[in-house]
């Protein structure tokens, strides 16, 4: 685990309480249709990757954060598990029934296997050798033929891998910086291309805000 997801970490546990009054920001301002229709769009995406799993397959949402992922996955039919590894948001989890494990992808080790992962906007915080370390420890959760649905952020092929300590202006404003990696599409596709998983779908996506995202869902299946 670098020290850059580390301190990362440490950030988000004492802001936690401004990462929630972020997302409520952000709702507002963007209102709630097109706060809907981004996260229809977003949704869709995950539940197309994990559709061959089947409706009642269980699935591990990594960085849960404030829930909104793993509720959507539950009210899809999926069998959820919610996690996180920050204190402040394994309570918020709890508020809002959503029985999650406190669960640091790069560290712990878990006993259970599970059909689908989800991991969205998680590895934006990840060094290329966490996303390495990440990749293989998700892999070993995985049951056969098992899928992974990932998304880094992006500043072009041509920036290769790069990453900044930064504190964004506006909606995402928390008061402290936090560590961010933006990878190209042919840097991931090749640490992929190191590990068990196999690319079975890709999608590139610029926000409204003007951030690239790369979109994944990879297949434990070699
Ligand atoms: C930008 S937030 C995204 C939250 C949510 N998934 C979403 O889509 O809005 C990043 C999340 O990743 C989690 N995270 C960062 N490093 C992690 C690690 N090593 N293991 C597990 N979760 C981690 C943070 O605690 C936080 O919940």
């Amino acid at each position: 685990m670098s020290k850059e997801n580390r301190d990362t970490l440490e950030v988000y546990e004492k802001l936690f309480q401004e990462y929630f009054n972020g997302t409520k920001r952000r709702i507002k301002n963007r209102g709630a249709e097109k706060t809907a229709i981004k996260a229809k769009f977003e949704h869709s995406f995950w539940f197309e990757g994990f559709k061959t799993l089947g409706n009642h397959a269980d699935i591990l949402e990594i960085g849960s954060a404030d829930g909104l992922g793993a509720k959507a996955l539950a009210e899809y039919g999926f069998n959820v598990t919610a996690s996180d590894t920050v204190g402040g948001f394994i309570d918020e989890l709890e508020k809002k029934g959503l029985n999650p494990i406190k669960y640091n992808v790069l560290i712990d080790h878990l006993d259970r296997q599970f059909d689908g992962v989800l991991a969205w906007h998680v590895f934006v915080h990840f060094t290329p050798n966490d996303l390495k370390i990440a990749l293989k420890n998700i892999h070993s959760i995985l049951r056969p033929e098992g899928c992974l649905i990932f998304d880094v952020q992006t500043r072009g092929e041509k920036s290769g891998e790069i990453s900044e300590w930064v504190d964004y202006d506006g909606d995402y404003h928390l008061g402290a910086k936090r560590f961010f990696q933006y990878y190209s599409e042919s840097a991931v596709r090749k640490i992929i291309n190191d590990t068990d998983f196999k690319i079975i779908k890709f999608e590139r996506h610029n926000s409204d805000s003007g951030i690239g995202w790369l979109r994944f869902v990879v297949s434990s299946e070699s």
